[in-house]
């Protein structure tokens, strides 16, 4: 790898798209610098960059490394204080506790100075904290998920397509809790980092990404001080109110965290113990926050999650949801992702689009197109099995179902003509994928949700939520 004007020295971090290098510029000041770990790199992968150092640049905090410059090619440069990164810290084992005592708070305070400047990090984790222990300076990078927008709907994707370090994601980032993502979602983060400083591993491992997204949003992991690692029960505390699957019941901002975390440390180097102390006593929230809840929809919820339980057991089964545009009916049926993870199913949807009247099954084939793609985004041999699968239901008809369906061929690969069949048409191919693709592979049940509220002709007849009427579809099937 090499920019030209800078040496490039040692690795301090990486992830799927980017590493983080030590170097020097042609006059020998050091220097860090992000580059893009493709050496062609895609044009969005340089923008992201850029938009980094736009981010950083308005940053000015001694947390935040400041950027030294951009280089057009793809290169972001940015101040080296002699850091290194906690994941190299913490790579022999837990971090003393000594460390931290002084590390945490800065951590919170940096992270407070960012919500106040209404930047949310999204992507706090070891691989992101730099850390120099002689001058005790702890830095936080890595903005290239970084969002200024107060609250952000996370779609949820294939876990393994999801942004961000998996292990330290929080429940809302992983799209499966029906929840917008706010600032908190970078204390859950914080959280699920000072465990793994405090205990040496982070709150949850798995080698399967959708095991971890469940973990996140369903499991609780073992309190620190129960790992019998001398953890004082106070530090645990923090760390599991951090921890919370629910933004409510985290830290409602970064400054009440720090103000605990440092009168934690002032007590261990007055007494070399900590008392216990309730967590949270100077918290008050960084931003007024509505609570996100579906309120009056516990009868819906139920009907909606007993009609999944019994799709699970085998037989398929048809869910119709009506009312109005904005009554709730999108709200409602997001609910039902949360099961989904537990079960290791698959949720498809798609819309009756105003523009695409004239399409014939236009919203079962945007679903039928979405789950092939969350299909291509597993490991190769769950694709070889459903590709044998595939190939054996469709049989001569799969150029014809890949003609209204165009990502089946990057499951199939090319498809001769269909013998019958020289101009396919929409309506025909539709009814063949449908028989043909909706059997579930590896045990997993699939979930498809139609919507045609707004843009089917059709005006609802009723205005009550309970009682289905046609204009909005869902069905569920599973084998
Ligand atoms: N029961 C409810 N409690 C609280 N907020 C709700 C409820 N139902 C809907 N909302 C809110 O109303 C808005 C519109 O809901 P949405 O599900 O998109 O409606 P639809 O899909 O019927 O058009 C969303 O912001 C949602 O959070
Ligand atoms: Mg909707």
């Amino acid at each position: 790898m090499e920019v030209p004007g800078y040496r490039i020295r040692d690795e301090l971090a990486r992830d799927t798209h980017y590493v983080v290098c030590r170097g020097e510029t042609h006059d020998a000041v050091p220097v860090l610098l992000k580059l893009p770990l493709s050496p062609s790199p895609h044009p969005a992968a340089i923008a992201s960059l850029r938009r980094e150092h736009e981010l950083m640049t308005a940053l000015d905090l001694d947390g935040v490394p400041r950027p030294r410059a951009f280089e057009p090619q793809g290169a972001l440069v940015l101040e080296d204080i002699g850091a290194t990164s906690l994941r190299a810290v913490l790579r022999p084992g837990p971090a003393a506790l000594d460390d931290f005592l002084w590390i945490a708070p800065e951590l919170a305070r940096t992270l407070g100075e960012l919500h106040r400047r209404r930047l949310i990090h999204k992507n706090v984790s070891p691989e992101s904290v730099l850390v120099e222990p002689k001058s005790r300076r702890v830095q936080v990078f890595d903005f290239s998920l970084a969002s200024r927008l107060p609250q952000e709907t996370q779609a949820a994707s294939p876990p393994q397509l999801l942004p961000g370090r998996l292990g330290y994601m929080s429940p809302e980032q992983t799209g499966r809790m029906n929840r917008v993502v706010d600032y908190r979602t970078d204390l859950y983060s914080l959280g699920a980092l000072l465990y793994e400083m405090l205990t040496g591993r982070p709150p949850y491992h798995s080698d399967d990404p959708l095991e971890l997204v469940h973990a996140h949003m369903a499991k609780a992991a073992p309190a620190p001080a129960e790992l019998g690692s001398g953890v004082p029960e106070v530090l645990s505390e923090i760390v599991m109110k951090l921890l919370s699957k629910t933004p409510e019941g985290r830290y409602q901002s970064a400054w009440g965290l720090r103000a605990d975390l440092e009168r934690c440390a002032r007590e261990w180097t007055a007494k070399g113990a900590i008392a216990r102390f309730p967590p949270g006593e100077q918290d008050v929230p960084e931003a007024f926050t509505i609570p996100q809840h579906l309120y009056g929809r516990e009868a819906e919820i139920r009907v909606l999650l007993e009609a999944f339980e019994r799709a699970c057991t085998g037989r398929a089964a048809l869910l119709l949801v009506a009312g109005y545009s904005g009554i709730g009916k999108t709200s409602l049926v997001n609910e039902v992702h949360k099961p989904i993870v537990r079960l290791k199913g698959r949720f498809v949807s798609g819309k009756f689009d105003q523009l695409e009247r004239s399409t014939p099954y236009a919203a079962l084939l945007q679903a039928l197109r979405g789950l092939v793609r969350q299909v291509l985004a597993e490991s190769e041999p769950r694709i070889a099995a459903l590709r044998e699968r595939l190939a054996l239901a469709l049989g001569p008809n799969a150029s014809v179902v890949a003609a209204v369906i165009p990502e089946l061929e990057l499951l199939l690969g090319p498809q001769p003509p269909a013998p019958s069949c020289p101009r396919p048409k929409p309506r025909t191919a539709s009814t063949t994928c449908s028989r043909a693709s909706f059997p579930s592979s590896h045990g997993r049940s699939i979930h498809s949700w139609c919507s045609s509220t707004t843009c089917s002709g059709r005006t609802p007849r009723r205005r009550s939520f309970s009682r289905a009427c046609s204009p909005t579809q869902r069905c569920a099937t599973s084998s």
